[in-house]
């Protein structure tokens, strides 16, 4: 072995003892963590990972939901750069602003479906569903309608990781009991995933129960007490869930008739994942109250996050609260290099017409997904362009899940991993949401090898293919 090589060694050995050491991860699992700590990034471009050891992977999972524009642009590191020589910081708060932010702002407005005109920045997706919870309470209150503070989620919902997106999230994965959650005015609804729904024939017959239940959830509460309906276009970590046709501008029109606010929470869907800048109206035909953005907002470049609202809600507060400090937001919202990297992010994705691509390649991702569904124990493949998954089962016919000591989506993923595909293994499922520059040649490599790792982890679990 080459001096080099053995360098490189007791490099990439030395930075993964220091990460397992002292970096406690998101979602950190203690026991096998302590054994195998991290697989160590070390570089990207485009849709590709290497890690420190040089080996390669295609990245379907899009960092996490994000790399919509691809890694490693060197047009993002200049725009990056300039604004950091040019303005590194200037305080956000009350009267001072920036020239990136100002712009930025307008933009999002510009984009954002119906009168949704002002914008909140934060720091990443949990603390845009912070500012937007924020903002209906100061709303509400600002009404008069001291009461109407109730929100209404659902089930397997993700909203993010603070202590109060945690708590309007309904991952029971997510929820160890080790962890404390806010509970006096967060409600759940049921999950609107036909697949796992029990004694519904039609999908119909399943959206008129969801839709019954949410109204009734409404009156059980009090119409006069509920502030806000929380709810992602398509549920992402919660497992690519596509609610039944219809259902988003069912519950929509419930929460307009109870006066009751429609958050929509476009943290993964919202900057082309789908196809369109915003999903909320251009796939589902609705425009909500509130969106909340972040992810594809900087396609992972620098952390932002936006909460994004109408023209009616901003005339409530500043009407109402005019002579109230709104006291809400960050040392870093509207952060002028983060608003700039989103400028150039945007101006990209307009200028390469990569939407196009995304359709294109997103509805032939999910075509070709769905060839896997011949498999044993490939029970669903579902999703919607650039946002897939594929659920695993042991049994296709009674839709029976793995013995929990069978950690199904996990053992696929490793052996994809090993193949140079990363997927992102969720109990059951493997999620894939790739950045929209994905070429069609890409898609046959992920399900290629897809299969092949199926097939492989099939063998060594004794299943005949
Ligand atoms: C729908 C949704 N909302 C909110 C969040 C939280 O975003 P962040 O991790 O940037 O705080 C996520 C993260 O995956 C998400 O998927």
């Amino acid at each position: 072995m080459s001096t080099d090589n053995s360098n490189t060694t007791n490099f990439a050995k030395d930075i993964w003892h220091k990460d397992k050491e002292h970096f406690t991860h998101p979602w950190q699992m203690f026991d096998s963590f302590s054994e195998e700590g991290s697989l160590v990034m070390a570089r990207a471009e485009g849709s590709y990972l290497y890690d420190i050891e040089g080996k390669r992977y295609l990245d379907s999972v899009g960092g996490l939901w994000c790399t919509n524009i691809g890694q490693g642009r060197d047009e993002m590191a200049d725009a990056i750069a300039e604004q950091i020589r040019q303005l590194t910081y200037a305080s956000p708060f009350v009267d001072t602003t920036t020239i990136p932010a100002a712009q930025l702002a307008s933009k999002i407005s510009d984009l954002a479906p119906g009168s949704l005109n002002h914008v909140m920045f934060s720091c990443g997706g949990s603390t845009a569903i912070d500012s937007a919870y924020r903002l209906i309470q100061f709303y509400q209150n600002c009404r008069g309608l001291h009461q109407k503070k109730h929100i209404i989620a659902r089930d397997g919902s993700y909203h993010g990781s603070t202590y109060l997106a945690m708590s309007i999230g309904g991952k029971k994965a997510d929820h160890p009991p080790e962890f404390d959650y806010k509970r006096d005015d967060i409600h759940h609804v049921s999950n609107p995933n036909f697949y796992r729904a029990t004694g519904f024939d039609t999908q119909a017959a399943f959206l008129d129960f969801l839709i019954d239940e949410l109204e009734q959830k409404i009156l059980d509460i009090g119409a006069d007490k509920v502030a806000a309906f929380f709810a992602e276009p398509i549920l992402g970590a919660g497992g690519v869930i596509v609610p039944p046709e219809g259902y988003h501008q069912r519950t929509h029109a419930l929460c307009k008739k109870y006066d009751v606010l429609y958050v929509s929470d476009e943290v993964v869907t919202a900057f082309g994942r789908l196809g369109s800048w915003f999903a909320s109206e251009e796939i589902f035909g609705i425009v909500p109250d509130i969106i909340t953005c972040a992810k594809g907002l900087s396609s992972g470049y620098l952390p932002l996050g936006a909460t994004i609202y109408s023209d009616e809600i901003h005339g409530v507060i500043a009407e109402q609260g005019r002579d109230r400090c709104f006291a809400n937001g960050y040392t870093y919202s509207g952060h002028p290099v983060c608003c700039a990297a989103a400028l150039k992010n945007i101006e990209i994705m307009e200028r390469e017409n990569i939407f196009e691509n995304a359709k294109l390649v997103g509805d032939y991702f999910g075509e070709q997904l769905k060839t896997l569904l011949d498999l044993a124990i490939v029970g669903e493949v579902r999703g919607y362009r650039l946002m897939q998954c594929v659920e695993f089962v042991a049994n296709k016919e009674t839709r029976e899940d793995f013995p929990a000591n069978i950690d199904i989506g996990k053992i696929i993923s490793d052996i994809a991993d090993a193949k140079g595909l990363m997927v992102r293994p969720i109990g059951n499922l493997n999620v894939m949401s790739p950045p929209l520059i994905l070429t069609k040649d890409e898609v046959d490599f992920i399900v290629t090898t897809l299969r092949a790792s199926i097939l492989e982890a099939m063998d060594s679990l004794g299943y005949n293919a």
